[in-house]
């Protein structure tokens, strides 16, 4: 972390960053509930049963998922009434993603100095756009594109942490981002001496994230250094900026960083096929509604 004091910063900002960093046991833990399931997810002798079974403990998780099944967000033709079904039917990567998108928007419900509908669109969004991306590059690269939706929707938890556990340090530096023309990475490595990035690889080490998604989250502005997980990396970091051009930021004009030719050259998009993706995207970005109001509201 840099030390340097800097005109913008608040007073004792880095201190308080330290705190929460050494302090790291009293951010939220993920419940037991999404950890067993990350466990049946990854289990290759788990059934259907088991994760139905898991989910029908939680009475609003059950509702909530049979409520998104039934959503135009899927777009399933016939009609979910049980969990069991919803886990046939959606798979179960896509329960996780929605266990632990439910379980991340309860754990961070308190006082925020974002915006939290921008910063849940723009999320949501982000997901959304990976899981396309996925989806037309498939005959390239096989993929789960639900693994792509749900690094999308945690690709920028570590702003979270910033802004319920630091507030008005959080707002300066939005105020900074905005005022300099800067993006909040670079803001917040400036004012704070962390950003989003590295306080997300914080809550992905005490949450034992799988390490595609931990890479997505650690180098989703950088992801010429995601090594092993760059293909994926590249879908959030594309996917991201996409959310941004398409008027989904933290605020208005928000600055981006933005690799997009470097990006489409390893994820081999040509521009026919990436404008494409745009318009397909574009169509679809009312549905996020759906999961927004259902998983994250709801
Ligand atoms: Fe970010
Ligand atoms: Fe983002």
């Amino acid at each position: 972390m840099s030390n340097e004091n800097t005109a913008g910063a608040m007073p004792g900002a880095k201190e308080r960053v330290v705190k929460i960093i050494d302090n790291v046991d009293r951010l939220p833990s993920l419940p037991s509930i999404v950890l067993a399931l990350m466990d049946v997810v990854n289990s290759s002798d788990s059934s259907a049963d088991d994760a139905a079974k898991l989910v029908g403990q939680d009475p609003a998780l059950t509702s909530k998922m049979i409520r998104l099944a039934n959503s135009a967000f899927y777009g399933i033709p016939r009609s979910i009434s049980s969990v069991s079904s919803a886990v046939v039917i959606l798979g179960f990567n896509t329960i996780r993603s929605l266990v632990l998108s439910a379980s991340v928007a309860k754990m961070f419900d308190g006082k925020h100095s974002l915006d939290m509908d921008r910063f849940w669109k723009h999320s949501v969004v982000t997901a959304m756009t990976a899981k396309i991306i996925v989806r037309h590059l498939m005959s390239v690269r096989m993929m789960d594109p639900e693994s792509a939706f749900c690094a999308g929707i945690l690709h920028d938890i570590g702003k979270l942490i910033f802004s319920q556990y630091m507030p008005e340090d959080y707002d300066a530096v939005c105020n900074y981002a905005k005022e300099k023309e800067i993006s909040l990475f670079d803001a917040e490595n400036t004012l704070l001496g962390i950003n989003h990035a590295q306080m997300g690889k914080i809550l992905s080490d005490k949450w034992s994230l799988p390490l595609d998604l931990e890479y997505s989250l650690v180098h989703h502005h950088n992801p010429q250094n995601a090594g092993e997980a760059s293909y994926l990396v590249n879908v959030i970091h594309l996917a991201d900026v996409i959310a941004h051009d398409l008027g989904f930021g933290m605020f208005d004009d928000e600055v981006c960083i933005a690799e997009v030719e470097q990006c489409r050259m390893e994820l081999k998009i040509g521009t026919a096929d990436f404008d494409k993706i745009v318009q397909i995207i574009e169509g679809s970005v009312d549905k996020s509604q759906e999961f927004l109001s259902t998983v994250i509201k709801g």
